[in-house]
Protein backbone atom coordinates (compact mmCIF):
# COMPACT_ATOMS: atom_id res chain seq x y z
CA UNK A 1 0.00 0.00 0.00
CA UNK A 2 1.92 3.45 -0.67
CA UNK A 3 1.39 6.33 1.62
CA UNK A 4 1.72 8.77 -0.97
CA UNK A 5 -1.78 9.61 -2.75
CA UNK A 6 -2.17 10.44 -5.81
CA UNK A 7 -3.44 13.98 -6.57
CA UNK A 8 -3.51 13.45 -10.83
CA UNK A 9 -6.58 11.08 -10.24
CA UNK A 10 -9.89 13.26 -10.20
CA UNK A 11 -10.33 11.53 -7.04
CA UNK A 12 -7.30 11.99 -4.64
CA UNK A 13 -6.62 8.79 -3.06
CA UNK A 14 -4.15 5.87 -1.44
CA UNK A 15 -6.52 3.04 -2.31
CA UNK A 16 -5.67 1.66 -6.29
CA UNK A 17 -9.04 3.57 -7.10
CA UNK A 18 -8.07 3.30 -10.91
CA UNK A 19 -8.02 -0.26 -10.59
CA UNK A 20 -11.64 -0.74 -9.13
CA UNK A 21 -13.60 0.14 -12.29
CA UNK A 22 -16.76 -0.15 -10.84
CA UNK A 23 -16.31 1.87 -7.71
CA UNK A 24 -14.63 4.72 -9.68
CA UNK A 25 -17.84 5.46 -11.60
CA UNK A 26 -20.17 4.98 -8.42
CA UNK A 27 -17.75 7.50 -6.44
CA UNK A 28 -17.55 9.82 -9.32
CA UNK A 29 -20.98 10.34 -9.78
CA UNK A 30 -21.40 10.59 -6.18
CA UNK A 31 -18.95 13.20 -6.06
CA UNK A 32 -21.01 16.66 -8.24
CA UNK A 33 -23.98 15.65 -5.33
CA UNK A 34 -21.20 16.24 -3.15
CA UNK A 35 -20.56 19.33 -4.43
CA UNK A 36 -23.54 20.68 -4.32
CA UNK A 37 -24.19 19.69 -0.98
CA UNK A 38 -21.18 21.86 -0.26
CA UNK A 39 -22.47 24.63 -2.20
CA UNK A 40 -26.14 24.42 -0.50
CA UNK A 41 -24.58 23.88 2.99
CA UNK A 42 -21.27 25.04 3.59
CA UNK A 43 -19.37 27.86 4.37
CA UNK A 44 -21.83 30.80 3.55
CA UNK A 45 -20.63 32.83 0.40
CA UNK A 46 -17.25 31.27 0.52
CA UNK A 47 -17.22 29.98 -2.48
CA UNK A 48 -14.57 32.83 -4.02
CA UNK A 49 -12.21 33.01 -1.22
CA UNK A 50 -8.76 31.68 -1.27
CA UNK A 51 -7.90 30.21 1.62
CA UNK A 52 -4.45 29.45 3.51
CA UNK A 53 -5.45 25.70 4.01
CA UNK A 54 -3.27 22.28 4.69
CA UNK A 55 -3.53 19.27 2.62
CA UNK A 56 -2.77 15.51 3.32
CA UNK A 57 -0.04 14.73 0.72
CA UNK A 58 0.26 11.17 2.66
CA UNK A 59 -0.66 9.58 5.49
CA UNK A 60 2.68 9.38 7.16
CA UNK A 61 3.56 11.41 10.03
CA UNK A 62 4.39 13.86 7.91
CA UNK A 63 2.06 14.16 5.56
CA UNK A 64 0.58 17.22 6.43
CA UNK A 65 3.39 19.10 5.09
CA UNK A 66 1.50 20.99 2.06
CA UNK A 67 0.37 24.36 2.90
CA UNK A 68 -1.02 26.29 0.28
CA UNK A 69 -3.99 28.70 -1.12
CA UNK A 70 -7.14 27.18 -2.13
CA UNK A 71 -10.60 27.90 -3.33
CA UNK A 72 -12.69 25.25 -1.07
CA UNK A 73 -14.89 23.65 -3.86
CA UNK A 74 -11.52 22.60 -5.21
CA UNK A 75 -10.33 21.47 -2.25
CA UNK A 76 -8.72 18.21 -2.54
CA UNK A 77 -11.28 15.74 -0.99
CA UNK A 78 -10.28 12.35 -1.21
CA UNK A 79 -9.61 8.28 0.37
CA UNK A 80 -7.05 8.15 2.51
CA UNK A 81 -6.03 4.94 4.50
CA UNK A 82 -2.95 4.75 6.64
CA UNK A 83 -1.03 1.94 5.61
CA UNK A 84 -1.38 -1.45 6.98
CA UNK A 85 -1.44 -2.42 10.35
CA UNK A 86 1.14 -4.69 11.82
CA UNK A 87 -1.57 -6.48 14.29
CA UNK A 88 -3.18 -8.28 11.45
CA UNK A 89 -5.63 -10.48 13.66
CA UNK A 90 -8.94 -9.49 15.43
CA UNK A 91 -8.32 -7.78 18.94
CA UNK A 92 -11.00 -8.26 20.89
CA UNK A 93 -14.36 -9.81 21.47
CA UNK A 94 -15.39 -13.56 19.88
CA UNK A 95 -13.41 -12.93 17.28
CA UNK A 96 -10.23 -12.35 19.46
CA UNK A 97 -6.71 -14.14 17.88
CA UNK A 98 -8.31 -14.48 14.21
CA UNK A 99 -7.27 -12.87 11.35
CA UNK A 100 -8.93 -8.92 10.73
CA UNK A 101 -11.88 -8.76 7.69
CA UNK A 102 -10.70 -7.50 4.55
CA UNK A 103 -14.04 -7.98 3.16
CA UNK A 104 -17.28 -7.23 5.59
CA UNK A 105 -18.41 -10.52 7.64
CA UNK A 106 -22.01 -11.20 6.25
CA UNK A 107 -23.30 -11.79 10.10
CA UNK A 108 -22.20 -8.55 11.03
CA UNK A 109 -23.03 -6.74 7.74
CA UNK A 110 -26.19 -4.35 8.86
CA UNK A 111 -24.79 -3.32 12.24
CA UNK A 112 -21.59 -2.41 10.68
CA UNK A 113 -23.20 -0.41 7.71
CA UNK A 114 -24.86 1.72 10.78
CA UNK A 115 -22.09 2.09 12.52
CA UNK A 116 -20.48 3.99 9.36
CA UNK A 117 -23.72 6.04 8.35
CA UNK A 118 -23.82 6.39 12.22
CA UNK A 119 -20.19 7.80 12.04
CA UNK A 120 -20.85 9.63 8.54
CA UNK A 121 -23.89 11.57 9.50
CA UNK A 122 -22.07 13.11 11.93
CA UNK A 123 -19.22 15.00 9.20
CA UNK A 124 -21.73 16.67 7.27
CA UNK A 125 -24.02 17.94 10.32
CA UNK A 126 -21.19 19.92 11.73
CA UNK A 127 -20.35 21.71 8.31
CA UNK A 128 -24.15 22.38 8.26
CA UNK A 129 -24.17 23.55 12.13
CA UNK A 130 -21.33 25.98 11.05
CA UNK A 131 -22.48 27.16 8.14
CA UNK A 132 -22.99 31.22 9.04
CA UNK A 133 -20.33 31.09 11.14
CA UNK A 134 -17.65 32.87 8.69
CA UNK A 135 -20.05 36.05 8.37
CA UNK A 136 -19.06 36.86 12.15
CA UNK A 137 -15.23 35.55 12.87
CA UNK A 138 -13.53 37.54 14.98
CA UNK A 139 -10.28 37.42 12.80
CA UNK A 140 -8.75 36.40 9.44
CA UNK A 141 -6.76 33.14 11.62
CA UNK A 142 -9.75 32.35 12.85
CA UNK A 143 -12.10 32.49 10.12
CA UNK A 144 -9.22 30.25 8.38
CA UNK A 145 -9.25 27.72 10.84
CA UNK A 146 -13.07 26.81 10.67
CA UNK A 147 -12.80 26.72 7.15
CA UNK A 148 -9.56 24.00 7.86
CA UNK A 149 -12.27 22.54 9.92
CA UNK A 150 -15.17 22.67 7.69
CA UNK A 151 -13.47 20.91 4.37
CA UNK A 152 -11.90 18.29 6.78
CA UNK A 153 -15.11 17.09 7.88
CA UNK A 154 -16.12 17.22 4.54
CA UNK A 155 -13.42 14.36 3.79
CA UNK A 156 -14.28 12.59 6.48
CA UNK A 157 -17.91 11.99 5.06
CA UNK A 158 -15.77 11.01 2.05
CA UNK A 159 -14.22 8.41 4.28
CA UNK A 160 -17.39 6.99 5.40
CA UNK A 161 -18.90 6.84 1.74
CA UNK A 162 -16.02 5.51 0.31
CA UNK A 163 -16.14 2.46 2.56
CA UNK A 164 -20.37 2.35 1.98
CA UNK A 165 -19.81 2.27 -2.08
CA UNK A 166 -16.84 -0.06 -1.50
CA UNK A 167 -18.44 -2.87 0.55
CA UNK A 168 -22.08 -2.50 1.04
CA UNK A 169 -23.48 -2.48 -2.76
CA UNK A 170 -26.30 -0.99 -3.62
CA UNK A 171 -27.71 -0.41 -0.29
CA UNK A 172 -24.22 1.12 0.40
CA UNK A 173 -25.05 3.85 -2.41
CA UNK A 174 -28.89 4.60 -1.03
CA UNK A 175 -26.79 5.35 2.13
CA UNK A 176 -24.00 7.38 0.81
CA UNK A 177 -27.07 9.48 -1.37
CA UNK A 178 -28.98 9.95 1.74
CA UNK A 179 -26.12 11.37 3.74
CA UNK A 180 -26.71 13.98 1.53
CA UNK A 181 -29.95 14.87 1.94
CA UNK A 182 -30.46 15.27 5.59
CA UNK A 183 -29.79 18.33 7.37
CA UNK A 184 -28.61 19.29 10.57
CA UNK A 185 -31.80 20.67 12.62
CA UNK A 186 -34.21 19.90 10.07
CA UNK A 187 -37.63 18.76 11.37
CA UNK A 188 -38.66 16.58 8.30
CA UNK A 189 -35.22 15.00 7.87
CA UNK A 190 -32.64 15.64 11.06
CA UNK A 191 -29.22 14.22 11.54
CA UNK A 192 -29.51 11.01 13.31
CA UNK A 193 -27.86 12.43 16.45
CA UNK A 194 -29.09 14.94 18.71
CA UNK A 195 -26.09 17.06 19.33
CA UNK A 196 -25.80 17.00 15.84
CA UNK A 197 -29.28 18.90 15.14
CA UNK A 198 -28.36 21.50 17.94
CA UNK A 199 -27.32 25.25 16.40
CA UNK A 200 -24.00 26.63 16.26
CA UNK A 201 -25.24 30.29 16.51
CA UNK A 202 -22.20 31.82 17.77
CA UNK A 203 -17.93 31.60 18.10
CA UNK A 204 -18.40 30.97 21.63
CA UNK A 205 -20.68 27.96 20.71
CA UNK A 206 -18.20 26.62 17.99
CA UNK A 207 -15.20 26.55 20.19
CA UNK A 208 -17.47 24.76 22.50
CA UNK A 209 -18.34 22.43 19.86
CA UNK A 210 -15.29 21.64 18.31
CA UNK A 211 -13.35 21.15 22.25
CA UNK A 212 -16.07 19.03 23.39
CA UNK A 213 -18.45 17.65 20.29
CA UNK A 214 -15.18 16.49 17.56
CA UNK A 215 -13.83 15.15 21.57
CA UNK A 216 -16.41 13.02 20.98
CA UNK A 217 -15.12 12.40 17.41
CA UNK A 218 -11.75 11.52 19.10
CA UNK A 219 -13.01 8.64 20.87
CA UNK A 220 -15.78 7.21 18.65
CA UNK A 221 -12.74 6.90 15.93
CA UNK A 222 -10.43 5.85 18.46
CA UNK A 223 -12.92 2.58 19.04
CA UNK A 224 -13.89 2.08 15.39
CA UNK A 225 -9.92 2.11 14.52
CA UNK A 226 -9.78 -1.04 16.65
CA UNK A 227 -12.43 -2.36 14.40
CA UNK A 228 -11.31 -6.35 13.29
CA UNK A 229 -12.86 -4.77 9.67
CA UNK A 230 -9.98 -3.67 8.44
CA UNK A 231 -10.24 -0.70 6.08
CA UNK A 232 -12.60 0.74 8.65
CA UNK A 233 -9.66 0.68 11.14
CA UNK A 234 -7.28 2.33 8.73
CA UNK A 235 -9.88 4.60 7.80
CA UNK A 236 -10.48 5.89 10.91
CA UNK A 237 -6.66 6.00 12.12
CA UNK A 238 -5.80 8.82 9.45
CA UNK A 239 -9.45 10.74 10.21
CA UNK A 240 -8.10 10.62 13.75
CA UNK A 241 -4.81 12.82 12.84
CA UNK A 242 -7.52 15.44 11.22
CA UNK A 243 -9.38 15.62 14.14
CA UNK A 244 -6.79 16.48 16.63
CA UNK A 245 -6.25 20.49 14.93
CA UNK A 246 -10.22 20.73 15.30
CA UNK A 247 -9.75 20.29 19.03
CA UNK A 248 -7.31 22.48 18.91
CA UNK A 249 -9.19 25.16 17.85
CA UNK A 250 -11.73 24.59 20.40
CA UNK A 251 -9.41 24.95 23.24
CA UNK A 252 -7.55 27.55 22.15
CA UNK A 253 -10.56 29.73 21.42
CA UNK A 254 -12.17 29.17 24.72
CA UNK A 255 -8.61 29.70 26.43
CA UNK A 256 -8.23 32.90 24.51
CA UNK A 257 -12.12 33.69 24.77
CA UNK A 258 -11.35 33.91 28.96
CA UNK A 259 -7.71 35.31 28.70
CA UNK A 260 -9.47 38.38 27.08
CA UNK A 261 -12.38 38.00 29.71
CA UNK A 262 -9.49 38.41 32.54
CA UNK A 263 -7.20 41.24 30.75
CA UNK A 264 -10.51 43.33 30.43
CA UNK A 265 -11.54 42.27 34.61
CA UNK A 266 -8.29 43.62 35.78
CA UNK A 267 -8.72 46.79 33.43
CA UNK A 268 -11.91 47.76 34.79
CA UNK A 269 -11.35 45.80 38.37
CA UNK A 270 -14.33 44.03 38.62
CA UNK A 271 -15.24 40.76 38.40
CA UNK A 272 -19.49 41.49 38.19
CA UNK A 273 -20.26 40.41 35.11
CA UNK A 274 -22.95 42.91 34.11
CA UNK A 275 -19.77 45.19 34.01
CA UNK A 276 -17.54 42.64 32.03
CA UNK A 277 -20.40 42.54 29.84
CA UNK A 278 -20.26 46.19 29.59
CA UNK A 279 -16.87 46.56 28.74
CA UNK A 280 -16.95 44.01 25.45
CA UNK A 281 -16.08 40.38 27.01
CA UNK A 282 -18.23 37.45 27.77
CA UNK A 283 -18.06 36.84 31.62
CA UNK A 284 -16.88 33.94 33.42
CA UNK A 285 -20.37 32.59 34.64
CA UNK A 286 -21.78 32.95 30.70
CA UNK A 287 -18.78 30.97 29.63
CA UNK A 288 -19.40 28.42 32.03
CA UNK A 289 -23.59 27.89 31.18
CA UNK A 290 -22.09 27.62 27.55
CA UNK A 291 -19.68 24.94 29.01
CA UNK A 292 -22.24 23.15 30.59
CA UNK A 293 -24.82 22.90 27.73
CA UNK A 294 -21.64 21.41 25.36
CA UNK A 295 -20.99 19.06 27.77
CA UNK A 296 -24.08 17.97 28.78
CA UNK A 297 -25.32 17.47 25.41
CA UNK A 298 -21.96 16.16 24.18
CA UNK A 299 -21.87 13.00 26.64
CA UNK A 300 -25.48 11.85 25.75
CA UNK A 301 -23.67 10.97 22.31
CA UNK A 302 -22.32 7.93 23.19
CA UNK A 303 -25.62 6.69 24.14
CA UNK A 304 -27.49 4.55 27.01
CA UNK A 305 -25.33 3.49 29.87
CA UNK A 306 -27.22 -0.22 29.33
CA UNK A 307 -27.00 -0.82 25.58
CA UNK A 308 -27.33 -4.72 24.13
CA UNK A 309 -26.17 -2.96 20.98
CA UNK A 310 -22.87 -1.96 22.09
CA UNK A 311 -22.45 -5.55 23.56
CA UNK A 312 -22.76 -7.08 20.26
CA UNK A 313 -20.86 -4.29 18.72
CA UNK A 314 -17.74 -5.41 20.88
CA UNK A 315 -18.37 -9.24 21.14
CA UNK A 316 -18.56 -8.93 16.97
CA UNK A 317 -14.94 -7.47 16.52
CA UNK A 318 -16.55 -4.18 14.88
CA UNK A 319 -15.43 -1.51 17.84
CA UNK A 320 -13.52 -1.75 20.08
CA UNK A 321 -12.52 0.73 23.16
CA UNK A 322 -10.32 3.54 23.49
CA UNK A 323 -7.13 2.52 24.21
CA UNK A 324 -8.29 -1.15 23.66
CA UNK A 325 -4.11 -2.37 23.25
CA UNK A 326 -3.44 -0.84 26.41
CA UNK A 327 -5.78 -2.40 28.64
CA UNK A 328 -4.60 -5.45 30.93
CA UNK A 329 -7.73 -7.42 30.68
CA UNK A 330 -8.83 -10.36 28.54
CA UNK A 331 -10.35 -8.47 26.27
CA UNK A 332 -13.88 -10.07 25.67
CA UNK A 333 -15.41 -9.01 28.85
CA UNK A 334 -17.54 -11.58 29.39
CA UNK A 335 -17.03 -11.73 33.21
CA UNK A 336 -16.15 -8.43 34.01
CA UNK A 337 -18.44 -5.64 35.36
CA UNK A 338 -18.50 -1.80 35.66
CA UNK A 339 -20.31 0.44 37.84
CA UNK A 340 -22.84 2.56 36.78
CA UNK A 341 -25.00 5.48 38.25
CA UNK A 342 -28.84 4.73 38.18
CA UNK A 343 -31.80 6.21 40.51
CA UNK A 344 -33.08 4.88 43.59
CA UNK A 345 -35.55 6.62 46.08
CA UNK A 346 -34.59 9.78 44.44
CA UNK A 347 -30.87 9.54 45.06
CA UNK A 348 -28.02 8.64 42.64
CA UNK A 349 -26.52 5.19 43.57
CA UNK A 350 -23.89 3.08 41.88
CA UNK A 351 -24.81 -0.24 41.01
CA UNK A 352 -22.33 -3.07 39.21
CA UNK A 353 -23.52 -4.16 35.57
CA UNK A 354 -22.21 -6.73 33.08
CA UNK A 355 -19.32 -4.85 31.42
CA UNK A 356 -20.09 -5.83 27.82
CA UNK A 357 -23.35 -3.94 28.53
CA UNK A 358 -21.61 -0.91 29.80
CA UNK A 359 -19.53 -0.43 27.00
CA UNK A 360 -21.05 3.24 25.86
CA UNK A 361 -20.33 4.08 29.80
CA UNK A 362 -16.91 2.66 29.55
CA UNK A 363 -15.94 4.95 26.78
CA UNK A 364 -18.18 8.22 28.32
CA UNK A 365 -16.11 7.63 31.45
CA UNK A 366 -12.69 7.78 28.82
CA UNK A 367 -14.03 10.87 27.41
CA UNK A 368 -15.26 12.49 30.49
CA UNK A 369 -11.10 11.90 31.66
CA UNK A 370 -9.75 13.79 28.50
CA UNK A 371 -12.07 16.73 28.19
CA UNK A 372 -11.44 17.49 31.91
CA UNK A 373 -7.69 18.09 31.11
CA UNK A 374 -8.44 21.09 29.05
CA UNK A 375 -10.85 22.97 31.39
CA UNK A 376 -8.00 22.79 34.00
CA UNK A 377 -5.51 24.30 31.43
CA UNK A 378 -8.43 27.18 31.00
CA UNK A 379 -8.31 27.41 34.85
CA UNK A 380 -4.45 28.22 34.71
CA UNK A 381 -5.13 31.22 32.63
CA UNK A 382 -7.97 32.44 35.48
CA UNK A 383 -5.77 31.70 38.22
CA UNK A 384 -2.64 33.85 36.58
CA UNK A 385 -4.75 36.42 36.51
CA UNK A 386 -5.46 36.72 40.03
CA UNK A 387 -9.11 35.90 39.77
CA UNK A 388 -10.78 32.74 41.88
CA UNK A 389 -13.35 31.74 39.93
CA UNK A 390 -13.13 28.21 38.16
CA UNK A 391 -14.89 26.84 35.62
CA UNK A 392 -15.97 23.16 36.24
CA UNK A 393 -17.43 19.97 34.27
CA UNK A 394 -20.72 19.51 35.10
CA UNK A 395 -21.55 16.07 37.02
CA UNK A 396 -22.26 13.07 34.48
CA UNK A 397 -25.86 13.02 35.58
CA UNK A 398 -26.49 16.95 34.30
CA UNK A 399 -28.78 17.79 31.90
CA UNK A 400 -29.13 14.25 30.49
CA UNK A 401 -31.34 13.38 27.30
CA UNK A 402 -30.27 9.94 27.14
CA UNK A 403 -29.94 6.72 29.47
CA UNK A 404 -31.07 6.22 33.12
CA UNK A 405 -29.98 9.16 34.27
CA UNK A 406 -32.50 11.26 31.70
CA UNK A 407 -35.36 10.23 34.22
CA UNK A 408 -34.42 12.94 36.73
CA UNK A 409 -33.29 16.62 37.46
CA UNK A 410 -29.84 16.88 38.71
CA UNK A 411 -27.88 20.18 39.52
CA UNK A 412 -24.28 20.97 38.28
CA UNK A 413 -22.77 19.63 41.41
CA UNK A 414 -24.51 16.37 41.41
CA UNK A 415 -27.44 16.67 43.53
CA UNK A 416 -31.21 15.32 42.29
CA UNK A 417 -33.96 18.04 42.81
CA UNK A 418 -37.18 18.40 42.19
CA UNK A 419 -38.64 19.47 38.69
CA UNK A 420 -39.42 22.49 40.78
CA UNK A 421 -36.00 23.45 41.67
CA UNK A 422 -34.65 22.73 38.40
CA UNK A 423 -37.08 25.65 36.92
CA UNK A 424 -35.96 27.78 39.45
CA UNK A 425 -31.92 27.30 38.60
CA UNK A 426 -32.25 26.87 34.76
CA UNK A 427 -31.15 29.88 33.99
CA UNK A 428 -27.98 29.98 36.35
CA UNK A 429 -26.84 26.49 35.02
CA UNK A 430 -27.74 26.80 30.83
CA UNK A 431 -27.14 29.83 28.49
CA UNK A 432 -30.53 31.48 28.48
CA UNK A 433 -31.90 33.32 25.59
CA UNK A 434 -30.74 36.68 26.93
CA UNK A 435 -26.88 35.09 27.48
CA UNK A 436 -27.04 33.86 23.40
CA UNK A 437 -28.50 37.49 22.48
CA UNK A 438 -25.54 38.96 24.52
CA UNK A 439 -22.86 37.01 22.75
CA UNK A 440 -23.98 37.46 19.56
CA UNK A 441 -24.19 41.14 19.82
CA UNK A 442 -20.50 40.46 20.82
CA UNK A 443 -20.41 38.89 17.25
CA UNK A 444 -18.67 41.39 14.53
CA UNK A 445 -16.79 40.73 11.47
CA UNK A 446 -13.38 41.29 11.66
CA UNK A 447 -11.26 40.23 8.81
CA UNK A 448 -8.57 43.48 8.72
CA UNK A 449 -5.11 40.78 8.91
CA UNK A 450 -3.74 41.00 12.20
CA UNK A 451 -6.97 42.28 14.17
CA UNK A 452 -9.10 40.56 16.05
CA UNK A 453 -12.35 41.36 17.82
CA UNK A 454 -12.57 42.85 21.26
CA UNK A 455 -14.27 39.67 23.33
CA UNK A 456 -11.09 37.65 22.01
CA UNK A 457 -7.38 37.58 22.48
CA UNK A 458 -5.08 36.71 19.75
CA UNK A 459 -3.85 33.24 19.23
CA UNK A 460 0.07 33.03 20.80
CA UNK A 461 1.48 31.99 17.31
CA UNK A 462 0.33 32.06 13.91
CA UNK A 463 -0.82 28.43 11.63
CA UNK A 464 2.31 27.04 10.17
CA UNK A 465 4.64 29.45 11.10
CA UNK A 466 3.40 32.36 9.72
CA UNK A 467 2.63 35.59 11.71
CA UNK A 468 -0.27 36.19 13.29
CA UNK A 469 -1.08 39.03 10.94
CA UNK A 470 -0.94 37.00 7.88
CA UNK A 471 -3.29 37.38 5.25
CA UNK A 472 -5.03 33.83 6.15
CA UNK A 473 -8.19 34.26 3.83
CA UNK A 474 -8.51 36.19 0.61
CA UNK A 475 -11.62 37.70 -0.73
CA UNK A 476 -12.29 38.38 -4.76
FE1 LIG B 1 -14.94 14.52 11.63
FE1 LIG C 1 -13.77 17.13 13.70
Amino acid sequence: METTINYTEKIPNNVNLTEDRTLQRALEQWQPHFIDWWRDTGPDGSTNFDVYLRTAVSVDRDGWAQFGYVKMPDYRWGIFLNPVQSANTIKFGDHKGQPVWNDVPGEHRANLRRIIVTQGDTEPASVEQQRHLGLTCPSLYDLRNLFQINVEEGRHLWAMVYLLHRYFGRDGREEAEALLTRRSGDANNPRILGAFNEKTPDWLSLYMFTYFTDRDGKFQLSALAESGFEPLARTTQFMLTEEAHHMFVGESGVSRTIQRTCQVMNEIKSDDPAKVRAAGAIDLETIQRYLNFHYSVTIDLFGADQSSNAATFYSSGLKGRFDENKRSDDHMLKNETYRLLHVVDGKLVNYDWPMLNALNEVLRDDYIKDSIGGVERWNKVIEKAGFSFRLKVPHKAFHRKIGALSEVRVSPDGRVISQAGWNANEAKWLPTAEDRAFVASLMGRVVEPGKFAGWIAPPAAGINRQPINFEYVRFN
